[in-house]
C-alpha cells in the first residue's frame, strides 16, 4: 500500500507536550523502562541533564501519566520567552500559565486543588509575591507557603548556559505538577510508619525481582508492608508473606494492606532470621533493612543482617532473588562477599532518599540465590 495512503488513515497526531518526570536519584533506568512501557510510542526521551529529572516530549494522554509507579512526580514543562519572571504578570503570558493550570485541574475532580505553592529562587521577592497572590486569585485557590496541591515550580531552563553562550536569554520555564501530591504519596498508605520505604523506591524493587504471578514472595521485615502492597501492584503472587517482629507495625501494616485491595497477603509476627518456613519455598525475598538511624542501631544489625542473610538462604529457591535496600553499607557488603558461596551480587544501585531537609544515601542490591553446588543462573 502507498504509503501516503497509510498516513491518511492514521488518526491524527497530537501535538507533544513537554514534561519533566522527577525520580529519586539512582532510579532512573528503571524509570526511563517503566515511561517506555507505559507511554510507548507517544514519548520521547531528551538527554538527562539534571539527576532525577527525565525530560520527555509526550503526545498521549495526560491521565496515562498519573498512572507511573516508579516516579515521584511528573511535571508539565512551559517555556516563557520573558526576560524576567515579572513579564508573568503580562496580560498574555498570565494567561497562558491560567490555561496550562486548568489543563492540570481538568485531569482531577474539581475539590482535588485546594492550595497553590510557587517554588523558586527569590520566592518572597515583591514580584513572586504578587504572581501567587494573582494566582491565588484567578484559581481560587489558597496560597500556602509548603506542600500545596497546585505546586508550580519556576526557573531558568535547565540548559540554560548553552543558549547564553549562545548569545540569546533563555527565558524562564513554569513546571506544573500534574497531581495534587507526589505520584508516590499512595492511596493505600492510611498508616504511616516512621521509617516507612517511599512506594516508588519499593515499586522498583519489586520489579527488580522480576515479578512473576506464579511467585512465592516473602517480605522480611516488612513493618507497613510498602514492599508487598507494591510487588501486587506490580504482579499478583501465588502466595505473598510479610513478617515482622514488631506487632504495632504489623498492625500499620494490615491497614495498608486493607486500603490496597491487594488479595491474601499472610503478614505473621516472625524473626526475620529464624523463620518457620520449609527450605527452598520462596522465588523472591524483598527487604527493607533496618538502615541503623532512624530504625535499629548498627550494633543491632552486626546481630540481625548475618541472620537474616543467612534465613534468606535457606529458603530462597535456587535462582531466586533477593532485594534488599540499606545504608549499612559496609556491614552488608562484607557480609555479601563473605556469603559468596550462596548468594552472585546481579546489581547494585546507589539512590538518594530525600530525608529531614538533607538526603539519605542508602543502596539497593539484588541478589541471586546459587544452586546447591555453587551452580550460578
Ligand atoms: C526499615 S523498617 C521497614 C519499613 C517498611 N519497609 C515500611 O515501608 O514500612 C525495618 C523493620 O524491621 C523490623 N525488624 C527488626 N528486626 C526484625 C527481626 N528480627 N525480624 C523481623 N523484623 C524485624 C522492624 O520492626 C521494622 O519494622
Amino acid at each position: 500500500m502507498p504509503r501516503q495512503h497509510n498516513q491518511q488513515r492514521q488518526q491524527p497526531q497530537r501535538e507533544a507536550a513537554a514534561f519533566e518526570v522527577e525520580v529519586i536519584p539512582g532510579l532512573e533506568d528503571i524509570a526511563g523502562q517503566e515511561l517506555q512501557r507505559s507511554l510507548g510510542r507517544h514519548m520521547v526521551r531528551e538527554p538527562i541533564v539534571r539527576e532525577g529529572l527525565l525530560p520527555i516530549r509526550y503526545a498521549g494522554e495526560r491521565t496515562a501519566l498519573l498512572g507511573l509507579a516508579t516516579v515521584l512526580a511528573v511535571y508539565e514543562r512551559h517555556h516563557f520567552a520573558i526576560p524576567r519572571p515579572k513579564a508573568l504578570l503580562g496580560q498574555s503570558a498570565f494567561d497562558t500559565l491560567l490555561r496550562a493550570i486548568e489543563t492540570v485541574r481538568a485531569l482531577h475532580p474539581r475539590d482535588a486543588f485546594q492550595t497553590l505553592r510557587i517554588s523558586a529562587a527569590g520566592e518572597e521577592s515583591s514580584v513572586l509575591v504578587r504572581l501567587r497572590e494573582q494566582l491565588a486569585n484567578a484559581t481560587g485557590l489558597a496560597y500556602v507557603a509548603e506542600e500545596g496541591n497546585l505546586l508550580l515550580r519556576l526557573r531558568r531552563p535547565l540548559d540554560a548556559r548553552k543558549e547564553a553562550t549562545q548569545g540569546s536569554d533563555p527565558g524562564w520555564e513554569v513546571l506544573i505538577r500534574l497531581s495534587p501530591r507526589p505520584l508516590s504519596a499512595r492511596r493505600w498508605r492510611v498508616c504511616n510508619l516512621p521509617g516507612a520505604l517511599n512506594a516508588s523506591v519499593a515499586h522498583a524493587m519489586a520489579l527488580l525481582t522480576q515479578p512473576h504471578a506464579d511467585d512465592v514472595v516473602l517480605n522480611l521485615a516488612c513493618g507497613s508492608a510498602s514492599l508487598l502492597i507494591e510487588r501486587l501492584a506490580a504482579a499478583s503472587a501465588r502466595i505473598a508473606v510479610g513478617c515482622d517482629m514488631d506487632g504495632g507495625a504489623l498492625e500499620c501494616a494490615r491497614a495498608n494492606v486493607a486500603a490496597s485491595g491487594a488479595d491474601g497477603i499472610r503478614l505473621e509476627l516472625w524473626d526475620a532470621g529464624a523463620l518457620p518456613t520449609p527450605d527452598a519455598w520462596v522465588d523472591a525475598v524483598l527487604a527493607d533493612l533496618p538502615f541503623g538511624q532512624l530504625v535499629g542501631s548498627h550494633e543491632r544489625n552486626l546481630e540481625l543482617y548475618p541472620r537474616i542473610l543467612r534465613e534468606a538462604a535457606r529458603v530462597t529457591v535456587a535462582g531466586g532473588l533477593f532485594a534488599a535496600i540499606t545504608q549499612d553499607i559496609r556491614l552488608w557488603e562484607r557480609l555479601v562477599a563473605d556469603a559468596a558461596a550462596d548468594w552472585t551480587l546481579r546489581q547494585l544501585l546507589p539512590i538518594k532518599l530525600p530525608f529531614g531537609g538533607g538526603h539519605l544515601r542508602p543502596r539497593i542490591y539484588v541478589l541471586q540465590r546459587k544452586g546447591l553446588d555453587g551452580h550460578i543462573f
